[in-house]
């Protein structure tokens, strides 16, 4: 159930046009009364006539005493200090008032969290920190334009396997990051907000900075502004990512080419290294030095995974000679195709796209080389997830 609140019954009404089926209260001590009255409530819209502190003192209340209630606050102009303000005090999610959409997608992820915490907390019981859940797999080469992107995409969306697993990508390249253009997203959040939020970062506040892709697939976007990058330091990145680790069976990174203290944050924080370069000297010099430098920092051999990308090119070198000269050897090759950038153009991975496609194949083979068997990639090709692939397909108009 959903409970919309606001002084002005009109804009109670246009905000429940865009929920469907919701209760309208006129106060915040209606609100009160409801949440004592219906256990089962799970998400109350605080519409724009509200006084934000009040709303916010709601907010701060129910995360202590119904953790599994959550508080959106709708607001005519949502900005950064709105944001961080809200955030911080246990806001589930911050949308403008025009933006019925988002507030749509807003109240189906709040409930969608309330009912994971209500199965994994039974009643009076508080949760036990364990071992984290997920799997993190970061994706790198010190060279730019061998591929991260478009392996970290494919390898996020063939992990997320039509929804039977749940996997966020982080976009890690803070300064040039392009996920969210490879996906066709419009994120409303990035990891940028998770800047005011500083050490008070949490579950919720960091879930409701991830945009939608397809079944079983979030995204943490780059930054949009420019320079914002710089703010974003190593102690953040090492937080936000221990946090997802917990949150989603998989965290797949997409790295920039170079190695900041951002990435080595998520080298830290990695089960898997993907590493991956084309065949040709620039790019398989840059990757010895990666290997240099990896041992140097004494990251476990066993982690590093290399894979070769656009590897049928017919540029004269050897896979067995660039093994002895890496010392290391390859664990897939990925072919160069021109369906890749065709399907990157489209905002849809190839392996939703083309699951039978030999590169798809390559990135399915990569998925098993990192994390074992994540599941069978038939299911993306037959299934229940093949229909989950196929709705996703025919949104974007496929
Ligand atoms: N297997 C492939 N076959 C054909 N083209 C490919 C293949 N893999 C990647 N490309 C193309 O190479 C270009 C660079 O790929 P991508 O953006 O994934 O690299 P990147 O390592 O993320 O680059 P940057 O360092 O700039 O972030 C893109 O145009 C992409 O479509
Ligand atoms: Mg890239």
């Amino acid at each position: 159930m959903t409970a919309i609140v606001d002084l002005e019954s009109g804009v109670a009404e246009t905000l429940k046009g865009a929920l469907g089926d919701a209760v309208i209260l006129d106060s915040l001590d209606a609100v009160r009364r409801h949440i004592d009255t219906n256990l089962g409530e799970d998400t109350i819209v605080v519409g724009p006539s509200v006084d934000q502190d009040s709303a916010l003192a709601l907010a701060q209340s129910m995360r202590v005493q119904r953790p599994s209630l959550g508080v959106i606050l709708v607001r005519r102009r949502v900005d950064t200090a709105v944001l961080s303000a809200a955030l911080r005090m246990g806001v589930r999610d911050v949308v403008e008032e025009r933006d019925l959409g988002a507030l749509s997608q807003a109240v189906t992820r709040s409930k969608k969290v309330a009912r994971e915490l209500r199965e994994s907390v039974p009643d009076g019981e508080s949760a036990e920190p364990g071992p984290t859940r997920g799997r993190l797999i970061t994706v790198f080469s010190a060279k730019g334009g061998c591929g991260k992107t478009t392996l970290s995409t494919n390898l996020a969306a063939t992990l997320a396997d039509g929804g039977k697993n749940e996997v966020v990508l982080v976009d890690l390249d803070l300064a040039f990051g392009d996920v969210a253009i490879a996906l066709q997203l419009f994120p409303q959040h990035t990891i940028a907000d998770a800047v005011v939020l500083g050490e008070s970062i949490d579950e919720s506040a960091l879930r409701s900075l991830l945009t939608p892709h397809s079944p079983g697939l979030m995204v943490l976007a780059a930054p949009m502004q420019p320079g914002v990058e710089k703010t974003i330091d190593a102690t953040l990145v090492t937080q936000i990512l221990l946090l997802l680790k917990d949150m989603f069976d998989y965290v797949v990174v997409d790295t920039p080419p170079a190695f900041d203290d951002q990435v080595l944050a998520a080298f830290d924080a990695s089960d898997c290294i993907a590493l991956i370069a084309t065949l040709d000297i620039p790019a398989l010099k840059n990757l010895k030095l990666t290997l240099e430098t990896l041992d140097l920092l004494d990251y476990p051999k066993e982690r590093w995974n290399l894979i070769l990308n656009r590897a049928d090119s017919k540029v004269g070198l050897a896979i067995p000679e660039v093994e002895k000269t890496l010392g290391h050897t390859i664990s897939v090759q990925i072919p160069s195709s021109r369906d890749v950038p065709a399907t990157i153009n489209r905002g849809v991975p190839i392996v939703l796209d083309d699951p039978r496609h030999p590169v798809s194949e390559a990135i399915f083979a990569v998925a098993r080389s990192c994390v074992g068997e994540y599941s069978k990639s038939a299911k993306l090709i037959s299934g229940d997830s093949g229909n989950d692939r196929k709705s996703f397909l025919r949104k974007k108009g496929k």
